[in-house]
């Protein structure tokens, strides 16, 4: 299948896996970018930009095909040294770059210089055309479905991404509550030029997380999210477990007055022990309502090769079947 984003990032299928804390590894990205989509390295799960060049080094063993790295702008105080993430991501001679949170603007000509394609991933309109005028590449469309930060629009991929389409010039894909043939045919008729996935791809052979992980997202339906840090503006859609029934306890008892500080039992640091050692409970994590239509764990060829071939089926039999 040939869009403007197998064009814009020179891969075989329109599928890129979204940058994940804790799970976007070397691991994950190489088997994506083998099995013809695009892996991304999560840049801040590595401590330092150093560790961030190894990790770059590593992929590069793993696999010849191109691969990016998401550099996600946090609304801490202490902001991570960026611009030594991006010189190793420079270095490291990737030509690809995520970019999530904030605003990439202020870092745009150090990747536009080195010849890196930077795709932002963003939760509304209006943040896609902002995206478009500061020179980005392409951008990639996350919404309310998504695991991970919704913003606080609520605006459901089904509105969002034909509203996208209706004004962007530049390619985007549909991100959030995408998991098969079905939502990469769906967003394609919508207007996007492929699909981004999360969730879906932390369920697979190759994610280098613990199995206890991908068992909670098999055994998650599509009723076992929940929205957190809403009171604080930095909404988060994560798998409900009792660290979440208790943040979400905490913010109806506190309200308004809520701060950072009451809740950092529950989600500072925590990524580490869920994803690695596999405790699950052990605060609050990141999954999109995709779980629900999640029900093995493949290798990410076996995904993505059965994704191409059904969406194949989908338009050439059930769509012009409808044409009589
Ligand atoms: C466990 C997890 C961690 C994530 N961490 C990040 C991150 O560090 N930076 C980022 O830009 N997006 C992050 N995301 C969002 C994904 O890149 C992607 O946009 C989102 O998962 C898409 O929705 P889906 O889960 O329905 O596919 C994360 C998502 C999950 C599930």
């Amino acid at each position: 299948m040939k869009t403007r984003i197998t064009e814009l990032f020179g891969i075989q299928h329109p599928i890129i896996q979204g940058g994940m804390h804790f799970v976007g590894f070397a691991e994950l990205a190489a088997a994506v970018s083998n099995a013809g989509g695009l892996g991304i390295i999560t840049a801040l799960t590595q401590k330092t930009a150093a560790d961030l060049a190894k990790e770059i080094a590593r992929c590069r063993e793993m696999t010849d095909k191109p691969f990016g790295v998401n550099l996600t702008f946090l609304p801490t105080v202490q902001a991570p040294d960026y611009p030594a993430y991006i010189s190793a991501i420079i270095e490291g001679g990737v030509k690809i770059v995520e970019t999530a949170g904030r605003n990439p603007q202020e870092h745009l000509p150090q990747l536009k210089a080195a010849g890196i394609k930077v795709i932002h991933k963003c939760t509304s309109v209006r943040h896609s055309l902002k995206a478009e005028a500061i020179g980005c590449d392409a951008v990639s469309v996350d919404g309310f479905e998504c695991g991970g930060h919704p913003g606080e629009d609520d605006i459901p991929n089904m509105i969002l991404l034909p509203r996208a389409a209706e004004e962007l010039k530049i390619p985007f894909v549909a991100s959030g509550g995408m998991a098969d043939a079905r939502s990469l045919v769906a967003s394609l008729a919508l207007g996007a030029d492929g699909i981004n996935m999360g969730t879906r791809f932390i369920a697979t052979q190759e994610a280098p997380v613990h199995e206890n992980v991908k068992r909670a997202i098999v055994a998650a339906s599509e009723l076992d999210t929940r929205l957190v840090m809403r009171p604080l503006r930095n909404t988060e859609r994560v798998l409900v477990n009792p660290a979440v029934e208790r943040l979400l306890e905490k913010e109806a008892s506190l309200g308004q007055n809520i701060k950072f500080e009451d809740i950092i039992e529950e989600v500072a640091g925590v990524y580490p022990k869920i994803m690695k050692e596999g405790k699950t409970d052990a605060g609050v994590w990141s999954c999109g309502m995709v779980a629900g239509l999640i029900h093995d764990i493949p290798s990410c060829r076996e995904l993505i090769d059965r994704i191409m071939s059904d969406a194949e089926a989908i338009i050439r039999q059930r769509l012009t079947g409808m044409l009589g």
